[in-house]
Order: C-alpha cells, then structure tokens, then sequence
C-alpha cells in the first residue's frame, strides 16, 4: 500500500502555439489503501494526471510524495484501456515480461495466482487472438498484478466492454483490491463504476480538480440503494465543463 500527496502539481502542452494547461495546481491526497475514482469530461486532464502519478510525465510545477510501506520503495502498476498483449507470446508468456529479467523461484507460483485471481487460470497458454476483450483485460490485469504493486493505477480499463462484462469486472477488481490491500486510482468516464468501487471520488474539470467527493457506503454496494444513486447524482449534478476536445 501507498501513500499518496499531491500539491500544486501543474502541466501544460502547446499545440499551435496555444497552451493547454491539462492539470493545474492539481492538490490530492490518497491514504494507503485507499480506492480512489477519478471522473471528468473528456480532454480535461485525467490521463495527464495519471500520468504525472506514474512518473510517464514530468510536471512543469508541483510536488508529489509517494511513500511505501516501511523500507520498502513505492511499487506503482500502470493499466491502460488498451490491454497491450504481445500477439506473438502467450497469456503466460505476456505475464513474464512483468517480473525483473532474473527469475525468481516465487515467480511462477505468483503468475499462476495472479492467473486464476482474474479468473483465466486455464487460458495460461493461450495466444491473445483467441481472448475476448474482457479476457485480455484480465490478462493485462494479472500482468499488471504481478508486479506487485503498492499504487494501481488504472485507465480507463474496462470502457471498451459491453456493460455486462464491465459490472462483472468491476466487481472482480473491488474483491482483488480487498485482497491484495492495494491503493487503487481508477480514472473511468462511468458515475456508478465509480461510486460503485471509490473511498472518494474526485471530479476534474478544465484541468483542475473541482471536487473530491467522499462515498461512505458499506461494501459490497448495491446500485439500486437511494444511498448509491444519490452519490451518482450529486456527481452528475456538478458542473462538467466543455472538455477540451474542441482545443484548436
Ligand atoms: N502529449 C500531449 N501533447 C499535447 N497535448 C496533450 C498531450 N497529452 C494531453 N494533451 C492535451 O491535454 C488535455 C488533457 O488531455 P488528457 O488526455 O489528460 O484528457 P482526459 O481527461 O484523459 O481525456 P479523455 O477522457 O478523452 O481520455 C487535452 O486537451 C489534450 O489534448
Ligand atoms: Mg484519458
């Protein structure tokens, strides 16, 4: 588990000439096991923000602190919407590249866990043709599981699946984070996904976040609940702001 703080953490792009500040003064604060929802119109941020967690991008102002478990240096996992397997190797093949180049003799013990915790303990030798996209997804989950870590950060994972897949992932993703006692940030366009899995949810807009919105709901939830959807409306009811997809 990881502790995570954020403040003023800022970075911009330009295109034609023109800045785009995709995170602004960002402060966020993430406790260690925490499961963290972020939510925002698109182009306003999100992934810049993630990315800027993950070290892929450098800020241009700000500070982030990440501490481990005692002794331990921060172990980050990254999972984007894309599952990026390796169409030449198999499932198991695709999850070695997750380990240090020097076996471990837990390695295999750890990959074939991590298998059967996303529920694909007999595709270990399949190729990535024969997966559906959910099934990829849980490779690419299992892949990113397997390298331990202490903050998953998490992309847009399940949005390119047909609704039913995506609730029956996301309840596979609340049951291993309960497990495994990861912190957890999940960037996701889907209100109830995250009201369904978050501590707190934190709404960006323009670049800045707007809002951290605390849920306080016993688990498992149950989105029929007048509680859950609450939730869902007090997000929807903030305002979202124009994106910025239209940038020109
Ligand atoms: N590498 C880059 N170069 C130039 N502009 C960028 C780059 N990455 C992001 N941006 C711009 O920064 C803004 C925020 O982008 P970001 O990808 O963080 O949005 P997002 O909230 O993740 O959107 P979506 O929901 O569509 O994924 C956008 O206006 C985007 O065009
Ligand atoms: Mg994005």
């Amino acid at each position: 588990m990881v502790d995570l703080a954020v403040s003023g953490l800022s970075r911009s792009f330009w295109h034609r000439e023109a800045e785009i500040p995709a995170v602004k003064e960002a402060n966020l604060r993430c406790r260690a096991g925490d499961f963290v929802g972020i939510v925002g119109k698109s182009g306003c941020g999100k992934t810049t923000l993630l990315k800027l967690i993950a070290g892929l991008e450098k800020p241009d102002a700000g500070e982030l602190k990440l501490s481990g478990p005692a002794g331990e240096s921060p172990r980050l996992g990254v999972m984007f919407q894309d599952p990026r397997l390796l169409p030449w190797l198999t499932v198991e093949q695709n999850l070695r590249l997750a380990f240090p180049a020097k076996r471990r003799p837990q390695d295999t013990a750890d990959l074939h866990r991590n298998l059967d915790l996303v529920g694909l303990g007999a595709w270990k030798d399949a190729f990535p043709r024969s997966l559906s996209g959910g099934m990829a997804q849980r490779a690419a989950l299992a892949r990113t599981l397997c390298r331990k870590p202490h903050l998953l950060l998490l992309d847009e994972p399940f949005s390119a699946l047909d609704a039913f897949t995506r609730k029956q992932l996301r309840e596979e993703l609340g049951e291993i984070w309960k497990s495994l006692g990861m912190t957890v940030i999940l960037v996701t366009h889907d209100i109830e996904e995250a009201v369904y899995l978050s501590d707190q949810v934190i709404h960006m807009r323009n670049g800045a976040i707007h809002a951290a919105i605390p849920i306080g709901l016993p688990r498992p939830r149950d989105c029929r609940e007048p509680a859950f959807q609450e939730r869902c409306r007090a997000l929807e009811q903030l305002p979202w702001g124009a994106g910025r997809v239209s940038a020109s």
